[in-house]
């Protein structure tokens, strides 16, 4: 039986962040042993909000350098950039004839971001969950590990391949996989520092509102010093009157590797004062690794040129082969 397959990618808009290593890049690294992993960074995407194209080109690199530093081995994972192969494109071009507009106008994302483009939102950051349809659906996987906030951009996916093998195949011979996702409950929605009820976000104007995983240690133990707090003595996990706390607490429990039990007993009478310094202790030493392999591999521009230049090889063969099966299905000669 062959390998099962995942696949998922980042946007390389800015800097990767906690929220993107604990809710995605971390339960990758997992997997790769299990899985046949196709990992990318969605460049196509980034261009769906006004952007830079040097700061583009300059992400992606730093993107995948930062899958590498976090633990993704190119000799098990194939990592690739999206752009480089125009079977995304072409099949979300397929897509977009064959899924009603009124899927899209429910998108949450979209809602979101459209708010703060006001006139100028281009008909891409529509179609964007589309791309990610495409993007998915191109490789037939298993599962999509993912963070809590790509739900809906999953739950869509899979009504488009189920359409698709509505139209245009039969139940026996479907022409898509529909795949299952993956939201593994620790780390799936890490908060940002200064509004425990608001996800961290690459977008957010506040600097000190996340954690980039290349922060120097001055700096993260900064931004933990200066993280909104609450007036309470003695910390607690679930109170909803306490977002603040129970995200830090998380934190906490993930990156010292501890259980929940554990950290609730070891915080139950601490102070905020107590708390952070011992916060900022563990975030410094779990990224020190993540830092210096970065680093690394940073100063190496053969070697991810040569990692990107072989996980676009392994990308197309498969994706090549969905988009023409797609395509006969559709009716196209090839
Ligand atoms: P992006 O670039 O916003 O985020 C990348 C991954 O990080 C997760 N994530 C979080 N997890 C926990 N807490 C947070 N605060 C947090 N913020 C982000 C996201 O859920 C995601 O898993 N549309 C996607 C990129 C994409 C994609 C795909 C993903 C394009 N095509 C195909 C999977 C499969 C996005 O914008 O992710």
């Amino acid at each position: 039986m062959a390998t099962p397959r995942v696949l998922s990618g980042i946007q390389p808009t800015g800097n990767i962040h906690l929220g993107n290593y604990l809710g995605a890049i971390r339960n990758w690294v997992d997997l790769q042993d299990k899985y046949d992993c196709f990992l990318f960074m969605a460049d196509l995407h980034a261009i769906t909000v006004p952007y830079e194209p040097k700061q583009l080109k300059d992400n992606v690199r730093k993107v995948a350098a930062t899958y590498i530093a976090c633990g993704i081995d190119p000799q098990k994972s194939t990592i690739f950039v999206q752009s480089q192969l125009s079977a995304h494109s072409e099949l979300a071009w397929l897509f977009n004839c064959i899924t009603p507009l009124n899927w899209l106008e429910r998108m949450i994302q979209f809602k979101e971001k459209a708010v703060k483009q006001g006139e100028n939102v281009s008909v891409g950051l529509q179609g964007y969950p589309i791309l990610q349809a495409a993007d998915i659906l191109l490789y037939e996987p298993d599962l999509v590990p993912v963070g809590e906030d790509q739900k809906q951009h999953l739950e869509l996916t899979r009504d488009i391949a189920a359409r698709l093998n509505f139209q245009f195949g039969n139940e026996e011979n479907p022409v898509l996989k529909v795949p299952e996702p993956m939201i593994l409950k620790a780390g799936a929605r890490v908060m940002s520092l200064t509004d425990g009820t608001k996800k961290m976000s690459k977008s957010d104007p506040s600097e000190l509102s996340r954690i980039d995983l290349t922060d120097p240690p001055e700096l993260l133990r900064k931004k933990v010093k200066k993280c909104k707090s609450d007036p309470h003595r003695g910390l607690e996990f679930d109170n909803p009157e306490r977002p603040e706390c129970n995200n830090l607490l998380n934190l906490y429990m993930i990156l010292s590797g501890q259980e929940k039990e554990a950290v609730a007993q070891e915080c139950a009478d601490m102070g905020w004062g107590q708390f952070k310094p011992l916060l900022a202790d563990t975030l410094v030493e779990a990224l020190a690794p993540i830092q210096a392999k970065y680093a690394e591999v940073m100063e190496d521009s053969a070697y991810l040129d040569s990692v990107l230049a072989e996980g676009r090889e392994k990308a197309n063969a498969v994706a090549g082969t969905t988009l023409a099966n797609v395509k006969t299905a559709m009716g196209f000669t090839l």
